[in-house]
């Protein structure tokens, strides 16, 4: 697959085929992801693939943390999205959980049928593999922009097996759970998680109309007239 298609193409999928991801599928995609560029060529990245039996074990100790401390709860020292978002974020944010509502049917006021939507991320909305995404603390918060292009590198990569990927920051909430089944030690941040696997095309969360600001809104141009 081109670049270009591969981006072109790219969703944050949140319904995923019943059809597993092979351990040597996820190993190509990484092995070709570590080429990603980092500050002094750190690669601060340490990234734990579940599946099978570990993936289901996280599944569980998950929601049961979640259960217990509820997300958002609990705040985190890099929380994402932060509490004082300010517009335009704050009305992005909001336009993009409206998307998605709309598509499931669920009403927004709904809060039970929110919740459970939202409880879908500790599924990986379904899909076989999971990533888990953890930096040394040491490292942060400069490090983490390193991260997220690692984390940018897979989800495109992953194109070319004809997979999909969603990004998923609400593990960051559940970090106590995912360090006691994958054993993370504590100076360690767990900072994101990626759902990997073949996506659901007909499945309603897939099919979002999620929009972008052009170019002129977020970009200065400089003496390109000169
Ligand atoms: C760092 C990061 C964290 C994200 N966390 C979540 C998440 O926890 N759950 C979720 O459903 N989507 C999550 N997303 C997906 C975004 O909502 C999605 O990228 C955005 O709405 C744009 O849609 P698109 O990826 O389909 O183009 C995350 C994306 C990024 C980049």
């Amino acid at each position: 697959m081109e670049l270009l298609d591969a981006i072109s193409t790219r969703i944050s999928a949140r319904g995923f085929l019943d059809r597993p991801v092979s351990r040597e599928t996820v190993h190509k995609i990484l092995d070709l992801a570590r080429q990603a560029p980092s500050g002094s060529n750190m690669q601060p990245w340490q990234i734990h693939a579940v599946t099978g039996k570990v993936r289901a074990e996280l599944i569980e100790k998950a929601l049961a943390y979640a259960a217990e401390h509820p997300v958002g709860s609990v705040p985190q020292e890099y929380q994402a999205p932060p509490k004082n978002i300010v517009r335009p974020y704050k009305t992005r944010r909001f336009e993009c959980g409206v998307a998605l509502y709309n598509a499931l049917g669920i009403d927004r006021k709904d809060k039970p049928a929110r919740e459970k939507q939202l409880l879908q991320n500790f599924y990986f909305f379904g899909a076989p593999v999971g990533l888990i995404f953890s930096i040394h603390k040491s490292l942060l918060p400069g490090q983490l922009g390193d991260l997220g292009i690692m984390m940018a590198h897979v989800m495109l990569i992953a194109r070319e097996f004809g997979l999909q990927t969603c990004s998923q920051g609400f593990w960051q909430d559940v970090q106590p759970a995912i360090r006691d089944v994958l054993d993370i030690p504590e100076d360690f941040y767990i900072y994101n998680g990626i759902a990997l696997g073949y996506a659901d095309k007909s499945h309603p969360a897939n099919n979002l109309e999620i929009t972008r600001e052009p170019v002129e809104v977020f970009t200065t141009f400089s003496g390109f007239e000169e």
